[in-house]
């Protein structure tokens, strides 16, 4: 499945983690439906998978209290799923979950990565898992209760867990005035990526026709790579790039780079005429 771009690309700017679901409003049949399909068929690497399980959302997250308080009320959740033979399964399993969870966010459903405790020998079965697979992440998903309850508030005003690092300390490299509009949109884009903990691991190194995503950050990862949350910058950074008119590829690169998105020629000249219009 080509990234559907023009459909992803606003809504960046409007996903919001949450954690909390209205058990009044299910999700539709169609609706789920819908989402299956996309986790069926937004599989762009070999070594990641994503999958609806419209069933026992409550018992993957039941009784664990992670860093923001409980996931509660949820009619089902997704299990991002990696295999662990793949060298690039965290980044993989990063940027397929983050198209789903777009695609999510463009259905009206809301979401929320979560890496750290989940109910791993619940998740795994349900998500039917061969050999090396592992569930590296899961999300719930639903519509939020319209207003957020005081955990979610107090949590999300302690921790600033919305705010995002400018981009001045997030790239090196070509100079900022040198840079063609895209650039721009694209490291914007990948800027408000969300991030375990919002740590916001990644550095960007701009070149005349790349972009080097890196992981920036050391200290420990807490259960829940840096690479995955570098997949997920990388697929907004794509998805970006794309409503611009820049097409691409991406290469996988070892420690502590992550991957560099390499413009085709042709793009950059239809590029600069979409963004400077
Ligand atoms: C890979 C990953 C793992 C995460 N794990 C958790 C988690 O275990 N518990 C939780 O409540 N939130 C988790 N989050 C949500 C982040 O805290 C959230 O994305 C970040 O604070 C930015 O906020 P925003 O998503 O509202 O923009 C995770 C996010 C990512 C990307």
């Amino acid at each position: 499945m080509d990234i559907p771009f023009a459909r992803w690309h606003p809504v960046i700017a409007r996903r919001r983690s949450r954690r909390h679901f209205d058990p009044n409003l299910p999700v539709t049949p169609e609706t789920l439906a819908a989402l299956d399909k996309v986790c069926n068929e937004f599989a762009p690497f070999a070594h990641a998978r994503a999958c609806l399980i419209a069933e026992s959302a409550e018992t993957v997250f039941k009784g664990i209290i992670g860093s923001y308080g409980k996931i509660r009320g949820a009619p089902a959740f997704i299990a991002f799923v990696g295999n662990m033979d793949g060298p690039f399964v965290q980044e993989e399993v990063g940027y397929t979950g983050e198209g789903i969870i777009l695609e999510a966010t463009a259905l009206g459903l809301d979401t929320c990565w979560v890496g750290g405790f989940f109910r791993r020998e619940i998740a795994g079965p349900l998500a039917k898992l061969s050999n090396n697979e592992r569930v590296l992440a899961v999300t719930p998903v639903g519509y939020r209760r319209e207003s957020e309850s005081w955990q979610e508030k107090s949590m999300t005003r302690f921790r600033r867990s919305h705010n995002r690092l400018p981009l001045s300390r997030l790239v090196r490299g070509l100079p900022e005035e040198k840079w063609p509009d895209w650039v721009n949109v694209c490291l914007e884009a990948a800027r408000l990526a969300p991030s375990a903990a919002n740590r916001q691991p990644w550095g960007f190194d701009v070149r005349e026709n790349s972009i080097t995503v890196f992981v920036r950050t050391g200290g420990p990862e807490f259960n829940v790579s840096k690479r995955l949350d570098c997949g997920i910058a990388m697929l907004h950074l794509e998805v970006a790039a794309a409503d611009c008119g820049c097409r691409g590829q991406w290469e996988f690169l070892p420690s502590p780079q992550v991957a560099k998105f390499k413009i085709y020629p042709q793009s950059v000249l239809l590029a600069l005429t979409r963004c400077d219009g």
